[in-house]
């Protein structure tokens, strides 16, 4: 089945989600050919949930011995291009990329739902981090980021239509409930292979999920580096006042979808989504996340 998001832009169901249509042969292709090796990192999130910023956080915590916060590439390199994604780039035009020899650690992106990833991800000693955010704020950032595709102008349904879609599951990677009822409960079961990440949380502590992210990685920071604020530092840098303002974050240049990089930093805060939805869209979300969650143990803060 498939579902016209806008004129001529599809979303195809796909092993139970729905996928953007461009994306579905790439996405095969990683299933297929990808070789996962025990040292990979894979960055796995719900699209509009901050995947940006958790691989500026990544790129930095485990490069940095390479290079101060000065010479970081991510000054002049977005990060979509030091941590690409499988589906949108690396398997894009290529059904079978050399990637063995890339550096150590190779770190990748996804917005697979785990039950679509290839075995090997699975079966290695690979590390996964996972990345959600509230469905309320995820569907305001979203809607937001579509409006601003070139060529979507005036085609957009109205926010009525694709929240009443977003409910039923229909939206990239949807349903959202069970892409991140997914990656939750094998995070519950293995601690040490998927460590599970909300964006509120993130925004709340950045500090503490900076340390907690190089344990969880393998790149723990030493005494004199946390006596250093070296953390602190971490932190700042990848701030959305401070990546938003890096020579990198600015290019108007549009990719083949149709996006610029300025349209992944927008405004980067909790609760915008009040600015957004009625009393009883929001109503309607909420109720919706505590019927699919019930149970689940798994919560969001939504202010
Ligand atoms: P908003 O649209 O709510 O502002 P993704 O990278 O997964 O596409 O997510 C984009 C969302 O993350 C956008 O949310 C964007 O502004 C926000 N974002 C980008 N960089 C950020 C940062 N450094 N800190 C916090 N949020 C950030």
């Amino acid at each position: 089945p498939r579902v016209e998001l806008w004129d001529g832009y599809y979303l195809h169901q796909y092993q139970g989600f729905w996928c953007p249509s461009p994306f579905i042969r790439p996405m095969i292709s990683f299933q297929r050919h990808f070789q996962a090796q025990n040292e990979d990192i894979i960055l796995s999130t719900y699209p509009k949930s901050g995947a940006i910023w958790l691989k500026a956080l990544i790129f930095t915590i485990v490069n940095r011995s390479r290079h101060t916060l000065e010479q970081s590439p991510l000054h002049t390199n977005f990060a979509h291009q030091l941590i690409p994604f499988f589906e949108t780039a690396i398997y894009m035009n290529n059904r079978t990329p050399d990637l063995e020899d890339l550096p150590k650690p190779r770190i990748f992106a996804t917005h697979a739902p785990y039950s679509s990833l290839p075995h090997s991800i699975i079966d290695s000693n690979c590390r996964i981090v996972y990345l959600c955010r509230n469905p309320l704020d995820q569907f305001i950032s979203e809607w937001q980021f579509l409006l601003g595709i070139q060529g979507n102008k005036g085609k957009q349904r109205s926010m009525d239509e694709a929240l009443e879609m977003a409910c039923s599951g229909v939206q990239s990677y949807g349903p959202i409930w069970e892409h991140v009822l997914g990656y939750w409960k094998v995070s519950n079961e293995q601690p040490n292979k998927i460590l599970f990440l909300k964006y509120e949380d993130l925004k709340e502590d950045t500090d503490f999920y900076v340390k907690k992210l190089a344990d969880f990685l393998g790149y723990p920071f030493s005494k004199e580096e946390e006596k250093e604020g070296v953390i602190e530092e971490i932190s700042k840098f990848c701030s959305f006042d401070n990546m938003k303002n890096l020579e990198a974050s600015k290019t108007a240049d549009r990719h083949p979808i149709g996006y610029t990089t300025k349209m992944f930093f927008r405004k980067g805060k909790l609760g915008d989504w009040k600015d957004y939805l009625t009393p009883s869209m929001a109503e309607r979300l909420e109720k919706l996340m505590e019927e699919k969650f019930d149970g689940s143990g798994l919560n969001f803060k939504t202010s």
